[in-house]
């Protein structure tokens, strides 16, 4: 998947714009604060409908202006054919999309026509935070190669609630309660089913990714289904109910999964250096565009937020590297032209500045 050309009107500080891009490197570089960010946020909100950087769309939206606009035109590699998509979003919270002139329901329908992998410097929180990062990772891997995914995934979400909100009320039907909780266990179940299978494939993609990377030792991958699976999640949420009961949430299921990422078998965010990890996050994301490749033959599109700052020369030359092997389209910011000449040399790119939101080509 490529993106040909981007129209940007009302994100931030950028002044609207056309623009047209490399099939391969576009590398957007320009002084701080002059909006580089604010440019990969226009290509995220065209993917995802929403920021990276913030929730409420009021600060995104240029300021003394009530909606932004981003649309382009994508290529598609499986198909062949250049299709346009587009995206409103208003202060208010309102969401339009379109594609080739037909509306989309959901932000949800954007992904798979523009699938995008971000890195930036707060990264790290996909390794560091907490297990709803890790979940985000795992599930949007299988949303993309099994998009009936999505459905399952909010059949999960509606039984958690309903039977979160049965827990807490004083009178509390039971019979409701096992209707909902069969549900529960059920959707669970076939969420776990396809994140293993999914984290079984993409930990070979791993293994064949690390090769570009050197010194960072074995990686391996455990999964946690968010209950023990020695008893069955049933059992376990029966055992569980006088706790469920008193503190009004469910405490195993789907929603409770976590990943552990193992370096020669120790947690790797426990082990490894800041630039380490750096690198293990780009190694992960670069393995689940590898595996989306094979199962969709689409190449995601990386954003990649000031690059030079993140990895020293010889790292940057991997990730490059193999980005290149990947056929990936990406788009990368720093803030100095001088930094990409050197890294550039055989890569056919794109180069723009940005100045004050006025983004030319260099
Ligand atoms: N809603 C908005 N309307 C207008 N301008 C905004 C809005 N939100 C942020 N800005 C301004 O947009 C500018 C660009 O910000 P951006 O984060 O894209 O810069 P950057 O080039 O990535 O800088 P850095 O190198 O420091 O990361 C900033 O000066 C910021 O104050
Ligand atoms: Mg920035």
């Amino acid at each position: 998947m490529q993106l040909s050309t981007l129209n940007i009107s009302h994100v931030r500080n950028l002044q609207t714009t056309r623009l047209q891009f490399s099939p391969l490197a576009n590398v957007v570089f320009g002084d701080n604060g002059s909006g580089k960010t604010s440019f990969l946020e226009s290509i995220y909100l065209l993917g995802r409908g929403r920021s990276f950087r913030h929730r409420d769309l009021k600060t995104v939206v240029q300021s003394g202006t009530k909606e932004l606009v981003v649309s382009g035109t994508i290529f598609s590699d499986q198909n062949d054919v250049s299709s346009s998509l587009g995206v409103k979003r208003t202060t208010e919270g309102r969401f339009e999309a379109r594609h080739n002139g037909d509306g989309l329901r959901s932000a949800s329908q954007l992904a798979p026509k523009l699938p995008l992998q971000m890195v930036d410097a707060h990264s790290f929180i996909l390794l560091e935070g907490g297990a709803m990062q890790r979940r985000q990772f795992i599930d949007w891997g299988v949303f993309h190669v099994e998009p009936s995914f999505g459905g399952v995934w909010r059949r999960m979400q509606r039984a958690l609630k309903q039977r979160n909100h049965l827990l807490r009320h004083d009178r509390m039907d039971r019979e409701q309660l096992v209707v909902w909780t069969k549900e529960f266990v059920s959707v669970s179940d076939a969420i776990d089913r396809h994140r293993g299978n999914y984290l079984a494939d993409l930990e070979l993609e791993i293994r064949g990714i690390s090769k570009y990377f050197d010194g960072l030792g074995v990686l391996s991958l455990e999964y946690l289904s968010g209950w023990d699976h020695k008893i069955g999640l049933a059992d376990a949420i029966k055992a569980d109910f006088d706790k469920d009961r008193r503190l009004g949430k469910t405490h195993q299921g789907a929603h409770r999964a976590d990943l552990v990422v193992k370096i020669d078998g120790a947690s790797a965010a426990d082990r490894l250096s800041r630039g380490q990890l750096k690198r293990l996050i780009y190694i992960l994301k670069l393995a689940q565009a590898s595996l989306h490749k094979k199962r969709t033959t689409e190449s995601c599109i990386f954003l990649l937020d000031d690059l030079p700052a993140e990895l020293d020369g010889r790292h940057l030359r991997q990730v490059l590297g193999c980005l290149n092997e990947l056929s990936c389209q990406y788009f990368v910011t720093g803030i100095e032209k001088t930094d990409f000449k050197d890294l550039l040399v055989d890569i056919a790119h794109q180069m723009f500045h940005v100045e004050q939101g006025r983004i030319s080509l260099a």
